[in-house]
């Protein structure tokens, strides 16, 4: 469906003025930038008028490729004209001494951090990039600890990977062919970590939810009645002699 781009700045406003109105809780909003620096700062003092309690501008159009630069300039324009509320840098922060310099250069209040902490996660700390192998076999037990699906495991690190341009590294063809949290792990030798995690969380789980039940339930879409963290599947904690117990560690259905 085409829309005008007025029409569309309207709904935008619209859908800001009936969350804040209605959803109870503060409502905030990112933007990208808009072809000219007239138009971006006619926006974002209309969403300011929305009663949103911080912006964040990604500073880049619609149009820009990742690779070109954010166009960190206009912020400071942003922050002057949007007085209320604080103004949110998002683009182009790759390291912690970034955010300085982003923050001096311009007056936002904070800044955003996306790909910058996907590619290493350590960004975030005052002394500095941790060490490449440390980061990424924390990010893993991390994923071990959370039951975290391997699929999204391994996109992670992919594009860890990839974002920093490591993808001639010997795991990462061994890393693009695993099928399971625990091929994962035993590239980083971290097979005995998820043995022993699995082990607590098998506990835990048994500990706090009876089993209630000896083929999985089902709802009335025909669906398994359990979600838990890997999405709406049931759960084969443990096997009893011929019988199947299935627990749940998060929600039934009603
Ligand atoms: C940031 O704010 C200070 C204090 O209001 C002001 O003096 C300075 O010119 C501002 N810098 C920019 C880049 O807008």
């Amino acid at each position: 469906m085409y829309f005008h781009f007025a029409s569309l700045t309207v709904m935008a406003i619209q859908i800001l003025t009936n969350l804040v109105q209605n959803c109870g809780k503060p409502v905030t909003c990112k933007i990208r930038i808009l072809e000219t620096k007239d138009k971006t700062l006619e926006l974002v003092k209309m969403i300011e008028s929305t009663g949103v309690r911080a912006l964040a501008v990604h500073c880049r159009t619609k149009d820009m490729r990742s690779s070109e630069r954010a166009q960190w300039e206009i912020l400071s324009d942003i922050v002057e004209a949007v007085r209320t509320i604080p103004i949110i840098a998002n683009g182009d922060v790759w390291c912690f001494d970034d955010i300085d310099k982003v923050k001096k250069l311009t007056n936002v209040s904070s800044v955003m951090i996306a790909r910058g902490a996907q590619t290493n996660p350590s960004v975030f700390r005052m002394e500095g990039f941790l060490r490449y192998e440390e980061v990424v076999s924390a990010y893993l037990k991390k994923c071990v600890d959370t039951d975290n699906p391997y699929q999204n495991a391994k996109y992670t690190l992919l594009e860890m990977y990839t974002e920093s341009k490591h993808t001639k590294a010997p795991e990462y063809k061994l890393m693009s062919q695993a099928k399971s949290l625990r091929e994962l792990c035993s590239i980083f030798g971290l097979g005995s970590y998820l043995d022993e995690q699995q082990a607590v969380q098998c506990t835990r789980v048994k500990t706090a939810i009876p089993a209630t039940t000896s083929t999985p339930p089902q709802n009335e879409n025909g669906n398994c009645g359990i979600t838990n963290p890997g999405g709406c599947k049931c759960r084969r904690m443990e096997s009893e002699g011929e019988q199947v117990l299935y627990r749940s560690p998060h929600v039934v259905f009603a």
